[in-house]
């Protein structure tokens, strides 16, 4: 069965000590929510990871991951963080390919493909993200995005990697506005992820990827987001810096 995930995004946001008591409190309060194969993935700053994954250790299902790693394994990079070094705090997850990280940095599924690699290669595990923007959705090219983010991101990888795989679906138009998708405009992108996955894969891999959405998922519209066929959880950026949104959220597994 896949794993059910509510990943949050704190992005750059929150000075240390912000973080750890951030931390501290979600944890009391998803430890005895998160339940069975439910996962619970904080996604914060670099400077968090290891004060975080030292206050994890004990949940198993709670997790602690980066948004961002180098696609070379070391080297003269000013200011970069390998995938090796994440790994080496205790984070367990690593985003990769936000639109954030595609638009102001100019991240390419080419090079977000090698991200991967870098990552899956040093023991973590990647939450990929695709989404199309609102141009391209209003030009209905949604679907042919999808598939070659999909195809050029992560398709070049062999089936059993795949279950080290999460993927993150976040329409562009969708993150930080209070627009959501419907609870039908994800679940349609789910289903033809999934579908793309058996076409290029088989059945079985696409039974087992965990594909989250992510943009304005909030208290109020999780419970219906995530009580469809094929949304397995969320990827929360806003609402998972406020504790008891955040938990609300976890909550709406159940
Ligand atoms: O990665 C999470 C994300 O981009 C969604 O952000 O603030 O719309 O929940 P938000």
């Amino acid at each position: 069965m896949r794993k059910k995930i509510v990943a949050g995004n704190w992005k750059m946001n929150l000075d240390y000590n912000e973080g750890l008591g951030l931390f501290t409190e979600v944890i009391n309060m998803v430890k005895d929510e998160a339940t069975g194969n439910q996962q619970v993935v904080v996604c914060s700053p670099f400077i968090h990871l290891h004060s975080l994954a030292a206050l994890a250790k004990g949940y198993t299902n709670v997790s602690v991951g980066a948004q961002n790693a180098h696609q070379a394994e070391s080297g003269a990079y000013t200011g970069e963080i390998s995938a090796k070094q994440v790994k080496s705090t205790g984070a367990e997850y690593v985003i990769l390919g936000h639109s954030e990280r595609r638009q102001y940095f100019g991240e390419s599924n080419e090079l977000l493909a090698k991200k991967t690699d870098t990552a899956l290669a040093n023991g973590l595990k990647p939450i990929f993200c695709i989404g199309e923007t609102l141009q391209q959705r209003e030009a209905n090219e949604h679907f042919d995005i999808i598939k070659s983010q999909l195809v050029e991101g992560v398709f070049h990888l062999d089936a059993d990697k795949f279950s080290q795989i999460v993927l993150a679906y976040e329409p562009v138009w969708a993150i930080g506005t209070g627009v959501t998708a419907t609870s039908d405009q994800a679940q349609e992108i789910h289903a033809f992820i999934r579908k793309e996955l058996a076409a290029k894969y088989n059945q079985q891999v696409a039974d087992d990827t965990t594909i989250l959405y992510g943009g304005s998922c909030n208290p109020k519209n999780a419970a219906e987001l995530f009580a469809c066929a094929d949304i397995d959880g969320g990827l929360i950026g806003g609402a998972s810096l406020k504790s008891r949104d955040f938990t609300d959220i976890v909550k709406a597994f159940n």
